[in-house]
């Protein structure tokens, strides 16, 4: 098994944490804990980058010393990813002298090749981004195309690093390692860049002060990129010969497999200059290189101007760290730009979090083992598997390979995507299974194997899931009667083999994973996180709009005075008596429910109806109903809806209508 080394950029310390920041730690953190998981050596990173002058122009407006305000800085870094349940084996921080050392150490290695010059050098600079731009770079008026910011002029004496010689390099090693940057489109920027030319780097400056001494002249300090970048090898004790390092030699390349998680804008920082740095160094250049999009909140760009910053922390403190750390995984495809939006958060954590998976696990470990099995595994030997059952065995298994398969090429989302086809795929099973019928009937036999059958399942999601919801997926385990989850070394706990659940032993019903939230609590929660009235009526569940605007219509229809229909209209409407034979849910779709209903046909029809957050689809079976039965047929999420129930709605409660007594299915209501 080959080491892994994962890393999140180290943050700069002129601000506090917020949500962008914390996506890539997420994301780094669910790669660390997978392979760890698969009992793979494993090291994950993270830190701060404290030197430069956007730091010493931020301490000095503040009244400090930098050293005195980056140690201000540091510790909400520490907190908030301490409240995300991050996992980093180390926390590095640019002014450590640790890391000092082994920069002054590298910067004589590519002095020693031959790289660096002293020059003169005069450039535009954004302060920003601590980065030089070319004139045909700069947006309109001379501003920074990043910052949009008017960009200073410098002109000073400089080192160079001799980035021209490592063109045709760089283009080589792309060439011979065709993932080194993912996504793909962005690679293709990479190239292209390089392609058009590379001039050489300033790697040092002298007008200010808050930086790495350059050995030898420490007029002059380190160009804060090339300390920054350096961060990743610094930490494990690098650069070294092999033997002196042990970090160094077992994690960096070509031992160790090294996943850089950056967010796109600093991308050519890391797939540029980094490995022109370190082929100079003679280092190998990391593995890969994986460049996230950019978080927009709530449709808006994050700014403190906007009052939309959102710190990390009292998000993780109100939904609960493992809601936010799969929110930020489940929503967002990696690669792609994102918008975190309180709304959908609540909506997946009442739709797949509370019930999907969370209902799955309460229905079977209370409502079934805990009722019928007396709370214990049952014994189920392979040979009273039906075909149904072997069915959700193979998909359990098929879905955990492909999970792994998406987690070790870094994509959480699709990840997420399997896993919860699985749970799909068992709610699916037991609404089939009908194991409250086989209690209520007494068929234990039957029973004891769809329960075992999907108790299974749950261990296995208790494992796929962990490394995006740890502490949930422990509480998960622990109602199911297994231990919390300890990754070692060499041992591989990806589930992949069947019957790993003793039987005999005994679950433990506990509260709700996911408890819901009425629509008061949510309210609550979102102001006390200051969100902002309009967000706030955006975020109360889609039942609750539709209410808002039935309100509405109503209001205006009274200010009309009421628009009276005749008899002939109503009468245009055959409502009959519908009997639900069946009901599961549709997948995907929070809210909808898939129902077989008897009109006294020849054959049931089906309807969807949006009703499965008011009820379970076993609530439903056997209900007389009414039915509008000459709608005009409609497809939703490709199933042909041949009706609809009525049902009757206040604020975001909801009751379907139903005929008290056994009138034959299709008797007409009138
Ligand atoms: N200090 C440098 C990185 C040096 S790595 C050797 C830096 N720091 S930063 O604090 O400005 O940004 C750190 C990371 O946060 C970057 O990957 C950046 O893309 C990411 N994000 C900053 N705002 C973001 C969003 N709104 N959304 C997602 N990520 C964002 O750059």
């Amino acid at each position: 098994m080959r080491p892994f080394y994962v890393t999140t950029p180290i943050y700069y310390v002129n601000d506090r944490p917020h949500i962008g920041h914390a996506y890539s730690t997420v994301a780094a953190d669910v790669l660390a804990r997978f392979q760890r998981l698969r009992g793979r050596p494993t090291r994950f990173l993270t830190g701060l980058d404290e030197h430069g002058l956007k730091i010493e122009r931020r301490a000095r407006e503040e009244g400090m010393e930098p050293q005195q305000f980056v140690d201000r800085m540091a510790p909400p870094f520490r907190r908030a990813w301490e409240a995300l349940n991050c996992s980093h084996d180390d926390f590095i921080r640019t002014t450590e002298a640790r890391h000092e050392r082994r920069v002054q150490a590298l910067w004589k290695r590519l002095e020693a090749a031959g790289d660096i010059y002293l020059g003169d050098y005069e450039d535009w600079y954004c302060v920003g981004c601590e980065t030089f731009y070319p004139e045909r770079e700069l947006a309109d008026g001379r501003r920074c195309p990043v910052h949009k910011k008017p960009v200073e002029r410098v002109k000073e004496r400089s080192y160079f690093f001799r980035l021209s010689r490592y063109e045709k390099k760089l283009l080589d090693f792309y060439e011979a390692h065709p993932d080194f940057v993912q996504p793909e489109g962005r690679f293709n920027e990479v190239k292209a860049f390089v392609r058009g030319g590379l001039r050489d780097l300033s790697i040092s400056r002298t007008s200010f002060h808050w930086g790495v001494p350059v050995p030898g002249d420490p007029e002059h300090v380190m160009y804060v990129w090339l300390d920054a970048l350096s961060n990743y090898v610094t930490a494990l004790g690098g650069p070294s010969d092999p033997g002196e390092a042990p970090l160094f030699d077992t994690f960096w390349p070509p031992s160790g497999q090294v996943v850089h998680i950056v967010g796109k804008d600093i991308l050519r920082f890391h797939a540029v200059y980094w490995p022109a740095f370190l082929m100079s160094a003679g280092l190998e250049p990391p593995t890969q290189v994986w460049a996230h999009g950019w978080l927009t909140v709530d449709g808006e760009k994050m700014s403190k101007s906007l009052g939309n910053f959102l710190p990390p922390e009292p998000l993780a403190e109100a939904f609960g760290a493992d809601v936010l750390r799969y929110y930020l995984m489940r929503d967002i495809v990696f690669g792609q730009d994102g918008d975190f939006s309180h709304r959908k958060l609540l909506a997946r954590y009442h739709g797949e979090l509370g019930n999907g998976l969370g209902n799955l696990l309460h229905r079977m470990v209370r409502s079934i083992v805990g009722r019928y099995l007396d709370g214990r595994v049952p014994h189920v030997t392979d040979d009273r598997l039906e075909p149904m059952d072997r069915d959700l065995v193979a998909s359990a298994r098929r879905l955990a390979a492909t999970a792994a398969e998406q987690l070790d090429a870094v994509a959480p989302q699709r990840a997420l995507d399997t896993i919860f086809e699985l749970v799909a795929n068992a709610n699916r099973y037991i609404d089939r299974t009908e194991p409250w019928k086989l209690g209520k009937a007494g068929d234990r036999k039957r029973l004891e194997v769809v329960a075992y059958v999907v108790l299974e399942v749950l261990r296995f999601l208790s494992v796929m899931l962990w490394p995006f919801m740890p502490e949930r997926c422990d509480v998960l385990r622990a109602q199911l009667g297994l231990p919390p989850l300890t990754p070692r070394q060499g041992v591989d706990l990806w589930p992949s083999s069947w019957g790993a659940l003793p039987a005999g032993t005994e679950v433990a019903p506990g509260a709700p994973l996911f408890p819901r939230w009425d629509e008061r609590k949510q309210r609550e929660v979102l102001a006390s996180l200051g969100v902002r009235d309009d967000e706030d009526k955006m975020t109360t569940n889609e039942g609750t709009k539709d209410a808002r605007k039935n309100e509405q219509a109503r209001e205006a229809s009274s200010a009309e005075g009421i628009a009276h229909i005749v008899y002939d209209d109503f009468a245009k409407v055959q409502l009959r008596v519908g009997l639900i034979t069946e009901a599961s849910k549709v997948p995907k779709a929070d809210r909808l429910l898939q129902l077989a209903v008897d009109l006294g046909e020849p054959e049931a029809r089906t309807i969807v109806a949006g009703i499965a957050e008011h009820y379970t689809p076993e609530q439903l079976v056997g209900k007389r109903v009414v039915v509008v039965a000459n709608l005009e047929p409609r497809k939703l999420r490709g199933i042909l809806s041949q009706g609809m129930l009525l049902a009757a709605s206040h604020e975001d409660r909801l009751c379907l209508l139903e005929v008290p007594c056994d009138l034959p299915p299709g008797a007409s209501v009138s």
